[in-house]
């Protein structure tokens, strides 16, 4: 495959985009980022046309695949009757009805754009609801750029990660005000006794407890049995408010989420990606009196761009796809069939490899762990071997997320999963 096109344009972007992209993590594709000229179902296509099976799904919101033909038609009927009133409207209403009905902890709501500003908004209510300062979160875990989480999300090696019981904040950005590592006590995860130890003693300092229900921001780690009910007893124990952090779990799992898939309500929760098909939106989640704060305004949240016409449109058509044609049967046998073959073609090629997760998400890594259980065992994956695989991959068209998490859609079908497998036994092969 060449990537000539995408390669010019990659080049002319760098004299207008900074670093060339609009995301940090769109830079790290190699031997360039691409450029990209249309989507359908499972497949994208780059301006070179080089046509690859997308296992990427743009970071997980495309659960129906590209373009999928009910979502841009009820986008196209919203759109014709206005983009954004700033105002309420019906179809917005009946969105968070049905969200009511499907998410256990959503008795109140509020819509915005991106997963991070409604993390930014949830822990923000958890200071207000408690009036505590801190909160805790886990180390490698991914609840968005902005500054008070940016601390703790990727320490390289064990001399930067400081001691497991109590990690070094690595800082992830430049920029941050300087005592942003105050609010944060940052844990490894599913390690429950060190939760219980922090909040021992020094409850009255600690708002929240935020987690990812299922990690998939460092490898893809379930949570240990008993690990998120136990995080519910001891916030309940100390009056700590719970929030889920659904970003990627929610709507993939199971139309309420990690927390009807184990069982688990949290105070607070958070979702985006997949619930609109790539539209952007994002809703922050509550049991009421937890939201009554942002209710009664107490707390702010606001946005000029909340609830505009084609996200909730897009959200309300994926909900109903979502729901009418039991798709997470689908998500999780073919997730199931294509962890198994990999595991498979592994084995075959005399490769260590690790397959960890669930099946709608899951990873892949070079490791010789039979098990990743927390931040600190993912260093143990080959990351150079990894992106060999990558690009080995894009070679021979299909899309990988470099970091080894692989999403699955509705869109992709059973020989598509097949061809998946034969093409990482052959790229496997090769990497001798
Ligand atoms: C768990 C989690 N939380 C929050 C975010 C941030 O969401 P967004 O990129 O929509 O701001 C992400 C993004 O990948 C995520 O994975």
């Amino acid at each position: 495959m060449t990537y000539e096109k995408s390669k010019q344009l990659y080049e002319r972007a760098q004299q207008v985009l900074a670093g060339g992209v609009s995301s940090e993590f769109r830079k790290f594709n190699a031997p360039h980022p691409l450029f990209y000229a249309s989507g359908a179902g499972s497949h994208i296509t780059d301006v070179d046309g080089n046509e690859f099976l997308d296992f990427t799904l743009s970071q997980g919101p495309l659960i129906l695949g590209h373009s999928h033909p009910q979502v841009l038609d009820e986008v196209t009927r919203a759109s014709a009757t206005g983009q954004l009133f700033a105002g309420q409207h019906l179809q917005e209403l009946e969105l968070a009805e049905t969200l009511q009905r499907l998410i256990p902890c959503a008795e109140r709501m509020r819509f915005s754009l991106s997963g991070s500003e409604a993390d930014h908004a949830a822990l923000r209510l958890a200071r207000a609801l408690t009036k505590r300062p801190k909160f805790i979160r886990f180390e490698g875990q991914y609840h968005g750029w902005f500054d008070n989480v940016c601390t703790g999300v990727a320490a390289p090696n064990a001399e930067a990660a400081g001691p497991q019981e109590l990690p070094t904040q690595v800082r992830w950005s430049a920029g941050l005000p300087e005592d942003i590592e105050d609010q944060v006590i940052l844990l490894p995860w599913n390690d429950l006794d060190l939760v219980r130890k922090a909040l021992r003693g020094r409850s009255h300092e600690v708002a929240a407890v935020i987690t990812e229900p299922v990690m998939c921001n460092s490898g893809c780690i379930p949570p240990e049995p008993g690990f998120l009910a136990g995080l519910r007893t001891l916030c309940d124990e100390t009056g700590t408010v719970l929030i889920f952090d659904e970003v990627i779990t929610g709507f993939r799992l199971g139309l309420g989420g990690a927390q009807q898939h184990f069982g688990v309500v949290p105070d607070l929760a958070v979702f985006g990606k997949a619930m609109a098909s790539g539209y952007p939106i994002s809703v922050l989640a509550g049991q009421q009196r937890f939201m009554q704060p942002i209710a009664d305004g107490t707390v702010i949240h606001a946005g000029t761009m909340n609830s505009g016409n084609p996200s909730i449109a897009a959200a309300v058509a994926t909900l109903r796809v979502l729901e009418t044609e039991h798709v997470h049967q689908t998500l999780f046998s073919l997730g199931q069939r294509l962890m198994d073959g990999l595991r498979k073609a592994a084995q075959e090629t005399g490769h260590q490899v690790l397959v960890q997760g669930l099946g709608p998400m899951f990873h892949m890594g070079f490791s010789a762990l039979e098990r990743v259980r927390d931040f600190r065992d993912t260093w143990s994956y080959d990351k150079p071997k990894y992106a060999k695989f990558v690009a080995g991959m894009q070679d021979r068209g299909i899309r990988l997320i470099g970091r080894g998490l692989w999403y699955i859609s509705a869109a992709h079908t059973e020989a598509e999963i097949d061809q998946a497998i034969d093409t990482a036994r052959s790229v496997l092969k090769s990497l001798g």
